[in-house]
């Protein structure tokens, strides 16, 4: 089954065409941020009318290089939440138009069931269950994957996601946007070890939330208080720091969800599983407690929508397809379907 499928969630404007879940044919992304970076970060509107512009012009180039044609297409997938509403409304309304005129069914994607589903695609072999560390811009949490669609949230946030906290403090430390891989790179040239910035602790094996905005305004204090002293400090030592101290507690917590659950797979999902120390020390840790360890390739971690394409064929063979009354949801949950 080949699926067209389409990302506007945010600032990346993308279509894929993908072959019974786990293989690419084409993955054309085309992305907004050197246009927000002049504003420190996405304008909503912004992308919306960017995403108008562009959206043909993917489609298009997604089927010349799957080498298909439309008659070739089985099903038109596209992101409807969560997301900034006009994003995902410039996506869905053309994938409805193309799903309407060719007569080809409609499937409406969860974003972050996509992100999870890139693992698919990069691990051949993986079925679930599996436990998923998801950790982007907008969600930080830990699931239990029983089934294809079938969620079990082990921890999560409590206030800021990953990225929104290495976002944040890229901005404090005048790195600015977008933050998550720049504060992985000048972290190359520090010392983690300069300060000892807090990671949350629930004080209970069971408990494996998250929070992140104690190290962010630590971050903050920081440097407010060095600039009162007249003291400097290397912007290397400051991201390092930081870094090790949200990484410590994502895999931590990620490797007892594994013997929680007593299974031990674990796949990563979402923009900052790019980053570089994340990948490094979760495979290390993991490895050292039995676990197996799955990360997307860095543009499949991204947002794009080979990953959508990807869920899209499982939640097709589950559930069928969506009715075209779908509408944008931009709080979808992981797990839920809204239509
Ligand atoms: O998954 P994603 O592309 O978008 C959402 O669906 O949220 O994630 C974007 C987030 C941003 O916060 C970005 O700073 C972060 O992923 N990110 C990184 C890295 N690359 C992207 N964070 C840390 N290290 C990276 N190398």
């Amino acid at each position: 089954m080949k699926i067209l499928s389409i990302e506007s969630s945010c600032d990346e404007t993308s279509a894929a065409v993908v072959e019974d879940g786990r293989k690419v044919l084409s993955n054309i992304i085309s992305s907004q941020i050197d246009i927000h970076t002049k504003f420190g970060g996405v304008v909503p509107e912004v992308a919306s009318r960017k995403h108008i512009e562009n959206i043909s012009v993917v489609v298009k180039k997604a089927l010349e290089e799957s080498k298909c044609t439309f008659e070739d297409i089985d099903a038109i997938a596209v992101t409807y939440g969560p997301g900034l509403v006009g994003a995902l409304l410039v996506g869905l309304q053309y994938a409805k138009g193309l799903a309407y005129s060719l007569n080809k069914p409609l499937i409406a994607v969860n974003h972050t069931e996509g992100h999870i589903s890139a693992n698919y695609i990069e691990h051949k072999e993986l079925e679930p269950p599996f436990i998923t560390l998801v950790v982007s811009g907008g969600n930080t949490f830990i699931a239990y994957v029983k089934d294809y669609g079938e969620y079990e949230i082990l921890g999560q946030t409590r206030d800021d996601a990953a990225g929104e906290a290495f976002d944040k403090v890229a901005r404090a430390i005048g790195l600015g946007y977008p933050g998550g891989p720049k504060v992985d790179k000048v972290s190359k040239e520090g010392n983690e070890d300069f300060i000892k910035f807090p990671k949350a602790n629930f004080h209970d094996d069971k408990v494996l939330d998250f929070s992140f905005s104690g190290v962010k305004s630590a971050v903050l204090n920081y440097i407010n208080n060095s600039k009162m002293k007249g003291e400097t400090y290397k912007v290397e030592d400051i991201a390092a720091s930081f870094q090790k101290s949200v990484v410590e507690v994502l895999v931590d917590n990620g490797i007892k969800a594994c013997k929680n659950k007593k299974n031990y797979t674990i796949a990563v999902a979402g923009g900052v599983g790019c980053n570089s120390k994340l990948r490094e020390v979760l495979k290390e840790k993991g490895e050292k407690s039995g676990i197996k360890v799955l990360f997307p390739s860095p543009v499949l971690c991204t947002d794009n929508a080979a990953m959508i394409g990807a869920a899209a064929y499982y939640q097709y063979m589950k559930i069928g397809a969506t009715p075209l009354e779908v509408n944008a949801t931009p709080n979808l949950k992981l797990g839920e379907i809204r239509y």
